[in-house]
């Protein structure tokens, strides 16, 4: 990213969803608008610490502390972005026979309901963070993985292909903490199957053209 073509907040046409209010969506679109915000803020202040071409001895504390939560609030902003824009109020319960992503979850996992218990078992473990199904994009292979944070666990080189938040934050006010699988059942209910595979297609795409 150029220092003076800041990232910008997207927009998702969220109301309307199943089992996930409104006002869920609300309050959960204005905290991803701070992480927009927080990641331009600490880029431009470590852009001001390379202005001089050095980072001296003296600087390096306060550089390194931006650096670090730099790493939380970009994967607060970029996980959030996929976790928006795979949920649709316009879903399918689950993907359709010609999914290619059920096709790969069929060949990582023997089934599709095997991968949504592994997916759903993930996103009940304890602590807040994230469900991810990545896709490996050398062979194109499915793994489930939690993310601590937003920023421990990722696997390096893998493309998120199905992100789900289970902060508290994305279900408190329709849910209990004690609930979130309840939550879970509700995400299920909206997740736009188009766009994972879409997600998954790409890679699938590239690995052709090698
Ligand atoms: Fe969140």
């Amino acid at each position: 990213m150029l220092q003076d073509q800041p990232y910008r907040t997207k927009s998702f046409n969220l109301h309307g969803l199943q089992g996930i209010s409104d006002k869920t969506v609300d309050l959960h679109l204005s905290l991803y608008e701070g992480y927009v915000k927080a990641t331009n803020v600490l880029q431009g202040r470590i852009a001001d610490f390379l202005k001089d071409g050095t980072v001296d001895q003296e600087e390096l504390p306060a550089y390194s502390e931006l650096t670090r939560r730099l790493g939380f609030e970009y994967n607060g902003m970029i996980l959030h972005e996929y976790y928006f824009d795979n949920l649709t109020p316009q879903a399918s319960v689950k993907p359709d026979s010609t999914s290619s992503f059920l096709r790969q979850a069929e060949a990582s996992f023997g089934g599709y309901e095997r991968w949504k218990t592994d997916f759903s078992s993930v996103g009940k473990m304890r602590g807040v963070g994230w469900a991810v199904c990545f896709q490996d994009p050398a062979d194109g292979r499915l793994t489930n993985h939690w993310i601590t944070l937003h920023e421990h666990g990722n696997v390096a080189g893998f493309k998120p292909v199905l992100v789900m938040d289970v902060w508290e934050h994305a279900f408190l006010l329709d849910y209990p903490p004690s609930q979130r699988g309840q939550y879970i059942d509700a995400f299920f209910s909206n997740v736009n199957w188009r766009v994972v595979d879409r997600r998954v297609e790409g890679d699938a795409q590239l690995r052709r053209a090698a």
